[in-house]
């Protein structure tokens, strides 16, 4: 391998959960980086569905270890629910299989409140967000009045922290969205003891990748969401709140960029997005219905139908150079089977002037329009097909 990069180039849900797995089978080691658990992993494990969000599914796997990195945004209430969900599956009995990055942050109450108040009081403006704190999270840890792994596992310090960033916090639900303040006592009375939970498994992640890149192990880096989602290149403010380009990778988890070999971007045929914001190859007619069906581009995390479009290579060229994308998979080719001509997005039309670039402006992207290339489709079944001819 020895480290390679997986992350999704249009706007989340491109199958990278599935390529990741494909990957895990030679890794030793599945690093996740950045996001939270705005992210959906489905997993079939003897016929059973199984979802995890937040701890990568190279946990299932008996050698591989898998980190949190610092870049990661924990609801500790998730990550101890997947623990105990693991467990029952008789894994993670053995210390060592999980590690958590001490300086990643937290994901508390208060950031899931305000995440959902905030989009409620936004009504049609909203940007459609998982509605899990993970933005209001994100803000903390940049306004340096987050709450880190290291602390939380430390009652003393722990509610330390916690008396001085809360009343902030309070005031600005109560007042700003007309929500519910909470209680100092009734976090601390649910949160100790999912920290002494979590204790065991929070440790230097920097320095153990860090060894894992020195010995020539092969490490996956497993990115969340989308490129068109990052905080910087994406569709701002229709984002998420975290960097979710390949560069992250390296950030995220406490090492510099030379520890990462390969970036393979995950593409899907076709695109799809969640929650709000311009789409310029959207199709709401017929043929977004048939992706949207035959595709199953419904959520894994909030249960959403997914918004259908054209494969984009605008958004895609965009995504190649902002991750230095070193190689590709293309996923879903076969929905896109039994449509009689397809349509690919090769530039758009922006007032008349022909763009090339992807546009990262929000109001130039909502009216640009597709230029197209037909296609012919084929109305073959894929499966098993080996051979481009
Ligand atoms: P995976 O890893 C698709 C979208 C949300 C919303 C925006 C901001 O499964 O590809 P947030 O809750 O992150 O503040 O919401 O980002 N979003 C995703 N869309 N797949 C995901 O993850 C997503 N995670 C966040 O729908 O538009
Ligand atoms: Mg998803």
């Amino acid at each position: 391998m020895p480290s390679v990069v997986i992350v999704g180039t249009q706007w989340g849900d491109e199958g990278k959960g599935k390529v990741v797995d494909l990957f895990t089978e030679k890794a030793d080691a599945v690093v996740r980086f950045q996001g939270g658990n705005n992210a959906g992993h489905t997993l079939v494990i003897n016929g059973i569905k199984t979802v995890l969000h937040l701890i990568p599914s190279g946990i299932f796997h008996k050698r591989v270890v898998c980190v949190i990195g610092n870049g990661v945004v924990i609801d500790p209430a998730v990550c101890v629910e997947e623990i105990e969900l693991i467990r029952s599956k008789g894994l993670l009995n053995k210390s060592g299989k999980l590690l958590i990055s001490e300086n990643a942050h937290l994901i508390l109450p208060y950031h899931k409140k305000i995440d959902q108040l905030r989009e409620k009081q936004k009504g049609e403006g909203k940007i459609g967000t998982t509605g899990r704190g993970i933005g209001p999270a994100y803000e903390d840890k940049a306004a340096r009045m987050g709450i880190r792994m290291t602390e939380f596992v430390n009652p003393e310090i722990f509610k330390k922290r916690l008396a001085e960033v809360l009343p902030e916090r309070n005031l600005y639900i109560e007042k700003i969205l007309g929500g519910t303040p909470f209680t100092f006592d009734e976090i601390c009375k649910i949160y100790l003891p999912l920290a002494e939970q979590l204790r065991p498994f929070v440790a230097n992640a920097s320095s153990f990748v860090q060894q894992a890149v020195l010995k020539k192990k092969n490490i996956l880096f497993e990115g969340a969401q989308g490129t068109s989602l990052d905080l910087d290149h994406g569709t701002y403010p229709f984002v998420t709140s975290s960097n979710t380009v390949a560069g992250e990778a390296a950030c995220g988890s406490g090492v510099g960029p030379t520890a990462i070999d390969e970036v393979i971007g995950i593409t899907k045929a076709y695109t799809t997005r969640v929650g709000s914001g311009p789409f310029p190859t959207e199709l709401d007619g017929a043929v977004g219905q048939h992706l949207q069906k035959k595709g199953g581009e419904f959520g894994a995390t909030t249960g959403r139908p997914r918004r259908c479009g054209w494969i984009d290579l605008v958004l895609l060229r965009h995504a190649v150079r902002v991750n230095g994308m070193t190689g590709y998979v293309l996923t879903k080719l076969d929905i896109l089977s039994g449509l009689p001509e397809l349509q690919v997005c090769v530039a758009y039309d922006y007032k008349g002037k022909r763009l090339s670039e992807f546009p990262t402006n929000v109001e130039i992207l909502k009216e640009c329009r597709p230029v197209f290339k037909k296609m012919k489709g084929w109305k073959e079944d894929l499966q098993g097909i080996r051979k481009l001819k």
